[in-house]
């Protein structure tokens, strides 16, 4: 049997995009452009650039930046190894010894980065590379041979050779260090800049939940922290949303104390001390939270949890004086600027960095994962990632939110229709043909120039079911006399136009 043959008859695997992840698709993309380049054109007028920051950066960054204890970096991250360049891909046996003892100077050197989890798993590779050199020795003819060399393989393969990178699930820490990297400090201050692309959480999907998602996010970094510009950031949120035509927007505001002063941890601690007492009647994420990060348990949405949460102490009760000064003039400059918001004490946020200023919008038509937007205030983490002393605030939307809800309430664009179809016959009507669609393509017309010769009847037909408004007849009659034949699909009229006055003619109609 020929190759081929056997090919045939294995039926090949059919793909699916991964669990979690979609294909955007036109019509729909047409939305997700319009969404974009309003975002561009609102976040400029606001003078903010654009900055593109990597897919992947080291783990460590989101750990330091995002938290440790987060879900998002507990569990979330699509995390790998970046194999170091400085090691041999594929050792052979033989050079099996040399290999080691490369890794362990690597290691040494800080070159690949190493925990004690790597140290055990090298020396129980390397214990078990003498086994089988032992066995080679031996010519291999030991029955268990082919066991030790298989564990081996193994072990080796379980040796973690380089650094371990992430998908990033936010951009938040990347723009940070990019900020650093750049000496951006030196510029003049607040530097503003906006994003927009794929994230990656593993998280289950759901309506609104993806494991690829996009965002569109904005950054204000350096400067003073005025509340002013707490206010400015939401206004120009809120601004853009107001101009993608998302209704049903309510955007919730809170602030969570100052880390660094005693008015959060003072807080924090009494709230441990009052969820230590109710422990027994909250559920087990809550009763782990208490441990882990006794804020969270705010964002419970557990039903029977509800009534005990809103007896906890609040925030707002506890904030120092200069916190509480600055979250009420954040409020003061958002009524200045006739921005409406609702307080909610809860709002705390998933991620470690934030402080002072936090705010959620919500949009109709999302179901349970109706946050289109999530931001707050994050003085101190560039410092964290091992910058200057710099004060910080930012947002990111949920752009697949934001469009789903942009359809629910009937903004989805409509399949994009050709301006024109040209409908051609015979050799001499091709070049005349692929003359006239460069003339319109030019003069920005889309149209649909059909490949192969087609009869008129299953042209017009074609040119009817991908929505064409005209269609550009060109037979041998059109080319020899110069008249060419442009149809009005809609109503089925005719007119003759020359070459010269095709584009007027189309223009005016
Ligand atoms: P976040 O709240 O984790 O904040 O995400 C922001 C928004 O991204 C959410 O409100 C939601 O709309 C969307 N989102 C999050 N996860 C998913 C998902 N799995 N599927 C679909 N959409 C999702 C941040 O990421 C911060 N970096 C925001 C920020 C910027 N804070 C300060 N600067």
């Amino acid at each position: 049997m020929s190759e081929g043959a056997v090919k045939k008859e294995e039926k090949p695997r059919k793909f699916q995009a991964i669990r979690g992840t979609r294909d955007l698709l036109p019509p729909e993309t047409a939305l997700w452009s319009r969404v974009e380049q309003t975002a561009h054109e609102v976040f400029a007028t606001f003078g903010y650039g654009e900055i593109r920051p990597p897919i992947f950066e080291a783990t460590e960054l989101f750990a330091r930046g995002v938290g440790g204890d987060t879900d998002i970096v507990s569990k979330e991250m699509y995390t790998f190894v970046d194999r170091s360049e400085k090691l041999e891909p594929d050792p052979s046996i033989g050079s099996m010894n040399v290999f080691f003892q490369k890794v362990r100077e690597l290691f040494k050197s800080g070159e690949i980065p190493t925990d004690e989890q790597d140290e055990a798993a090298l020396k129980i590779a390397e214990d078990q590379w003498k086994k089988v050199d032992d066995l080679l020795e031996g010519g291999l003819k030991s029955e268990s041979a082919g066991t030790e060399i298989y564990k081996l393989v193994l072990f080796y393969d379980a040796l973690r050779l380089g650094t371990r990178v992430s998908l990033r699930p936010e951009a938040t820490a990347s723009v940070c260090r990019a900020y650093i990297e750049h000496n951006m400090q030196q510029l003049p201050q607040p530097v503003k800049l906006y994003y927009m692309g794929p994230m990656f959480r593993r998280e289950r999907p759901q309506k609104g939940r993806y494991r690829q998602f996009y965002q569109i996010g904005a950054e204000i970094l350096g400067g003073p922290d005025a509340p002013a510009i707490d206010a400015e950031l939401i206004e120009m949120l809120m601004t853009f949303f107001d101009k993608c035509g998302l209704q049903g927007t309510e955007l919730s505001i809170n602030s969570i104390g100052h880390a660094a002063d005693n008015c959060r941890r003072d807080y924090v601690a009494k709230l441990k001390a009052k969820l230590e007492k109710v422990k027994d009647k909250l559920g087990a994420d809550s009763q782990r939270r208490i441990e882990t990060n006794p804020l969270r348990v705010l964002d419970s949405k557990l039903e029977h949890e509800q009534p005990i949460i809103a007896t906890l102490p609040r925030i707002a009760d506890n904030l120092c004086d200069d916190c509480k000064t600055h979250y009420a003039a954040v409020k003061h400059e958002l009524e200045l600027r006739g921005v409406i918001y609702r307080e909610n004490w809860r709002l705390v946020r998933g991620l470690d960095y934030y402080m002072r200023t936090t705010f959620e919008i919500t949009a109709q038509g999302l179901g349970s994962q109706n946050a289109v937007c999530g931001g707050g205030r994050y003085d101190g983490l560039v410092e964290l990632l091992g910058g200057p002393p710099t004060k910080g605030i930012g947002f990111a939307i949920g752009e697949d939110r934001l469009i789903l809800s942009l359809q629910e309430s009937g903004k989805a664009p409509v399949a994009q229709g050709r301006d024109v179809y040209i409908a051609w016959m015979g050799e001499n009507a091709r070049a005349t043909a692929v003359r006239a669609a460069k003339t319109l393509r030019n003069a920005g017309f889309s149209v649909e120039l059909p490949p192969v010769e087609q009869k008129f009847g299953k042209a017009l037909g074609q040119a009817d079911k991908l929505g064409a408004k005209y269609a550009l007849i060109l037979g041998d009659n059109e080319v020899t006399s110069g008249e060419w034949t442009l149809k009005t699909l809609a109503d089925g009229t005719q007119r003759k136009v020359s070459e010269q006055q095709l584009l007027d003619s189309l223009q005016k109609m």
